[in-house]
């Protein structure tokens, strides 16, 4: 078992260079199964959720080769397979994107029911309602979905909630569907235009991401040719932003793109930091404890949810007594019982927490509970006086690049260790 030893009390100073999104690598290797040809991803991010998802695509039939850690070139000419191995799918939550982009491809596609990140209840009622108005028969049995439908034809949709991974779902079962397919009340973040200009950089014609309506024009083909660099990772970005304010830092973060940071910035603005921002490039300054903040969470350009554990941290320090109202996972403040074993004063009751600032925190022994919340970890213990140890790896691995070579480059003292 692997550990991080973090000897806490430095502020965080230098550059650090943002990877690109783990959100939109999920979904744009599945949707290269749309192909019948070669493609190269650049701006990979090296993460074990990545390298998940190849192992996947291997194992029905993709051709994948590594031309630099973050860089491949995938053949998906001769697919064989419609049945995902369950055992792998079961264990993370964006194997969901099979679903569409298999169904797409294939019209017939089997799966583990997605797993992922304990963040409460997950249900993909959108997704399915999205693939059956396609022309879908769906069905949920001992823990597999299997989808098969003899074609798709475009209609309209109208999610009743705004989700990500329905509204991604569904533009990956559309794109080569007969007609026109309308999804309104879509999700806007980021990895959805971003998965969209993939698409359409492949051949496809998907009009509108990153607005409430998405307009699909179903093609015949995706031939594949093109090189596409993923976009940079906004969480995290996020995580360093709220690093460098947890740990009165100075912090440039590079090849970002501050558009997609302006909740964030807003927030980081309000707790008292300074923002500086040139082109692809924010610079974070904290030169004393943060202000008290209130935080809601909501979908883009809303404040992101993957971004409410590493922000709380910087509320358990700050001057004051802050609420972070939670409102898209219902399980998202395991975290929290974490920082009061390092001295924070915080209340978690259903949706919202209560954070009384203290002065500092003191370093202990933690758990990462899921991918965010172990981010925020590292942070926390950073910021503390003292020694934390930081557990369960495999969450943080999932998501952020040599995430301690990052933080170490920037004057943190950690180690992983084996156990
Ligand atoms: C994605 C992100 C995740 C992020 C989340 C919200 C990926 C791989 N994961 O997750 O990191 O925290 O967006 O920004 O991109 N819901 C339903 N029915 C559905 C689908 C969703 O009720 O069919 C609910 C969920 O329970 C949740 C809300 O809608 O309360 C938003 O979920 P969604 O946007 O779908 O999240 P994911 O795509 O799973």
């Amino acid at each position: 078992m692997e550990k991080l030893v973090i000897t806490g009390g430095t502020p965080l100073k230098g550059e650090v260079t943002i990877s690109g999104a783990k959100n939109a690598a999920v979904a744009i290797l599945p949707a290269t199964l749309l192909i019948n040809g070669i493609c190269r991803i650049e701006n990979l991010p090296n993460i074990s959720d990545v390298k998940l998802y190849c192992e996947i695509l291997e194992k029905i039939g993709a051709k994948i080769t590594w031309i630099t850690k973050n860089e491949i070139t995938i053949d998906t000419r001769d697919i064989c397979c419609t049945k995902a191995p369950l055992d792998i799918t079961r264990k993370f939550r964006a194997s969901y994107y099979l679903i569409g982009s298999m169904l797409g491809r294939c019209k017939n596609v089997q799966v583990g029911l997605p797993g992922g990140c304990n963040l409460g209840a997950r249900p993909i009622d959108q997704h399915i309602k999205g693939f059956e108005a396609l022309g879908a028969n769906v069905e949920v049995t001992q823990g597999n979905i299997t989808a098969s439908a003899k074609k798709l034809v475009g209609t309209s949709i109208y999610m009743d909630i705004v989700s990500v991974g329905a509204t991604i779902n569904v533009m990956l079962a559309s794109v080569l569907a007969e007609g026109t397919t309308i999804i309104d009340n879509a999700a806007k973040e980021p990895h959805i235009v971003d998965v969209a200009n993939f698409l359409n950089t492949m051949g496809a014609d998907i009009r509108g991401a990153g607005t409430d309506v998405i307009k699909i024009n179903g093609v015949k083909e995706l031939k594949g040719g093109s090189t596409y660099s993923i976009v940079p990772d906004q969480i995290e970005a996020g995580t360093f932003m709220f690093a460098a304010m947890a740990t009165k830092g100075d912090i440039t973060i590079k090849n970002c793109i501050t558009k997609h940071l302006e909740s964030i910035t807003a927030k980081v603005i309000e707790m008292g930091g300074t923002v500086e921002e040139s082109g692809d490039t924010l610079r974070i300054k904290c030169t004393k404890r943060p202000n008290k903040a209130n935080i809601k969470t909501l979908p883009y350009p809303g404040f992101p949810t993957d971004l409410q554990p590493q922000a709380g941290v910087v509320l358990s320090i700050a001057d004051g007594t802050s609420t972070i109202n939670e409102s898209i996972w219902e399980s998202r403040f395991q975290y929290t019982q974490e920082l009061c074993k390092m001295g924070a004063k915080i209340t978690a009751q259903g949706k919202s927490a209560f954070f009384e600032g203290v002065k500092s925190l003191s370093g202990a022994p933690v758990c990462s509970t899921d991918l965010r919340a172990g981010a925020a970890l590292i942070i926390a213990g950073i910021a503390a006086n003292g020694k934390t140890e930081v557990y369960n790896l495999e969450h943080i691995d999932r998501g952020y690049e040599n995430i301690e070579e990052k933080f170490r480059s920037l004057g943190a003292k950690i180690e992983r260790v084996s156990e």
